[in-house]
């Protein structure tokens, strides 16, 4: 159903405050994220294996506080029902109900441990294969690393907008990478018009877990790019699972980098996020400008998947044609080749040919 071993944007690194819980459910599983007093965040499976009560509804122990007459050595998640307390690890630490004598090894209770990365103001989560019984062996390690966003240091996103859409992350990522609907779903004043619509022709080349519209000059008919001013040169990358990177280069001025990461919610809900990185400083003073404008642009996106749903309930065959969707075919050779591959970063191998794609928008 969904890719596994592999890494999903899970949420802004702001969501999640030092010593706070932050509950979600990706991929049909129930998460909770949890970030120590030390900084450090890690994700467990939010289903207490005594009787499956949400950890997130109890509280987070700080290291080096003193939890039923122990000092804890590393943060702990207490239960709220009988207080059972997980460590960051997923092992079980304590079960208070227990009295001297009923010895038990309590720490081959677990929960599932997801390896979490924080990375450039992202949390992303490593989603393992999945499993529906509650106690489980450890998490092995990811044999591959998160998506680092190109010259832009260790800033975080400057512009951050979320939109849940109501569809399979199937139908969200290749609403993402379709180019021909431009003018007819975002035909906003903000945007580009029917009667701009012109032939464009774009080199594509594989890349890493997917493929990029290796770097040109951006079209003309967009507003967005207008702002930027000239000299401008973007690329647009695409990598597995749901993760959109287009990395903009103003001459010697500087850099944005936008990044759409799609992450499936559940079967029929899936996370948008658009973020904004930039080194421009023009763009600073265009941020309340930026914000209501890539708002409606996601809406948009979202509203036509609304629309499509009405559709899909009839089960209909659908169609890919060429140019236009030839990213979309490569989005299922690549999941396709992903699942061949043993859902290993080391068994699989990227389908995508270089190609030059012809389509009007
Ligand atoms: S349900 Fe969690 S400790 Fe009992
Ligand atoms: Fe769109």
């Amino acid at each position: 159903m969904f890719l596994r071993n592999i890494w999903y944007y899970a949420c802004p690194a702001s969501d999640l405050k030092p010593g706070k819980m932050l509950h979600k459910v990706l991929l049909g599983e129930p998460v909770v994220f949890a970030r120590g007093s030390d900084g450090a965040v890690f994700a467990l499976r939010d289903l207490c294996p005594h009787r499956g009560v949400p950890l997130s509804a109890g509280r987070l122990c700080a290291a080096g506080s003193t939890v039923d007459g122990k000092t804890l050595g590393e943060p702990q998640i207490e239960c709220p029902y009988h207080g059972w307390r997980f460590g960051p690890d997923g092992a079980c630490k304590a079960i208070p109900a227990l009295v001297t004598g009923q010895e038990m090894d309590i720490g081959r209770i677990r929960v599932r441990r997801y390896p979490v990365r924080e990375l450039q103001g992202n949390i992303w989560i490593w989603m393992p294969m999945a499993s529906d019984g509650p106690v489980l062996d450890d998490t092995p390690e990811p044999d591959h690393e998160p998506p680092v966003m190109p010259e832009v240091g260790e800033r975080s996103p400057t512009l951050i907008e979320r939109m849940v859409f109501d569809c399979h992350v199937d139908h969200a990522v290749i609403g993402l990478m379709d180019p021909a609907h431009g003018p007819y779903v975002h035909r906003s004043v903000f945007w580009r018009s029917e009667k701009s619509m012109h032939e464009k022709e774009k080199a594509f080349g594989p890349s890493e877990l997917g493929f990029t519209m290796l770097p040109h000059t951006p079209s003309k008919n967009s507003r967005f790019y207008k702002i930027l001013g000239g000299n401008l040169t973007t690329a647009i990358s695409f990598r597995l699972p749901g993760v959109r990177v287009e990395h903009i280069t103003a001459g010697t001025r500087g850099h944005v980098v936008g990044l759409t990461s799609v992450t499936p919610l559940t079967e029929t809900s899936t996370e948008v996020t658009q973020s904004f990185y930039w080194t421009l400083p023009v763009l600073g003073a265009l941020k309340p400008v930026l914000r209501p404008f890539v708002r409606s642009f996601l809406k948009q996106d979202g509203d036509m998947v609304n629309i499509q749903k009405e559709g899909l309930k009839f089960d209909p065959r659908l169609m890919l044609i060429n140019d236009s969707d030839v990213q979309a075919k490569w989005y299922f050779r690549l999941k396709d080749a992903w699942e061949k591959g043993g859902g290993a970063r080391t068994g699989f191998e990227n389908p995508v040919q270089p190609a030059s794609l012809r389509w009007r928008s």
